[in-house]
């Protein structure tokens, strides 16, 4: 009986000392993540790629210290601490906030980026760096009004992940393509291509968007093609697109 009894006790101790440890992991784990911040490769990257910028207003003027995801523009995924998110949107497009010069391929080292803007910094004409299209989580990717020259690089289309392209800009100073990238880009929902110059795909770029599955929402760029509109509107199978002439003149 007694023997038994001891036992008991023993079970429960160790059950009890059980949910104890259990408790320790947890809250080690929780406050591993808290005081992790920001990852310190990711940290380096980020003052590579504003090393590379032109800041006339200073606007990264939050850039230093360890914590990056508390850096203004700058979020992170709060279970990883990996940053998912990098939003250096110019918000009132005045030129002298604007960011310019070089976009540091630093950025590649931030795998888990989903969410991208860079609108209405002021990028010069110079070409758009390809490596934009190895940022495979993308989802959101904001371009409009930067600017960038040149023609868009192929290897956008590797970005299958991204839900929104915004790529307007001033039609005055047109980003070239294609568009042969377009067709891979298959969970894109919204496409903004106000400003870009489509002749080099006059013939198929209106079927190639219309092949895109989720797309609901279309920017078009300034073309005049009346006739050859509405007879594609008329054959379209597609059920839910908006046609929307483009917001930038
Ligand atoms: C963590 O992020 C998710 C998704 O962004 C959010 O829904 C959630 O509320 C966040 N949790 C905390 C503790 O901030
Ligand atoms: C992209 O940025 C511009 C300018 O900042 C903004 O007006 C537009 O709504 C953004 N596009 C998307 C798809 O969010
Ligand atoms: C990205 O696209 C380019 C050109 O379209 C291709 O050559 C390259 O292999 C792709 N890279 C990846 C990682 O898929």
């Amino acid at each position: 009986m007694g023997h038994n009894s001891t036992s008991i006790q023993l079970v429960l101790l160790i059950t009890l000392s059980g949910i104890l440890s259990l408790k320790t992991i947890q809250l080690g784990f929780c406050s591993a993540d808290h005081n992790a911040g920001c990852i310190d490769i990711e940290m380096k990257a980020l003052l590579k790629l504003k090393q590379g910028l032109t800041d006339p207003s200073d606007r990264l003027s939050s850039w230093v210290g360890e914590d990056c995801c508390k850096w203004s523009g700058v979020g992170c995924n709060n279970i990883t601490g990996h940053v998912n998110r990098l939003d250096l949107r110019n918000v009132d497009g005045a030129t002298d906030h604007a960011f310019g010069g070089e976009i540091n391929p630093s950025l590649l080292v931030l795998k888990d980026l989903v969410y991208l803007d860079l609108s209405m910094n002021y990028f010069e004409g110079v070409q758009l760096p390809s490596f934009i299209g190895s940022l495979e989580k993308l989802k959101y990717l904001n371009l409009s009004g930067t600017s960038f020259g040149g023609i868009i690089p192929h290897n956008l289309g590797n970005l299958s992940r991204l839900l929104y392209l915004d790529l307007s800009n001033d039609p005055h100073d047109p980003i070239e393509t294609d568009l042969q990238w377009l067709a891979t880009l298959s969970s894109l929902k919204y496409l903004n291509l106000g400003g870009v110059d489509l002749a080099k795909a006059t013939s198929y770029w209106l079927p190639t968007a219309n092949m895109l599955p989720s797309l609901v929402e279309l920017h078009l760029p300034f073309v005049d093609f009346p006739s050859f509109l509405s007879l594609f509107l008329i054959s379209t199978s597609h059920p839910f697109w908006f046609l929307i002439s483009p917001a930038m003149v």
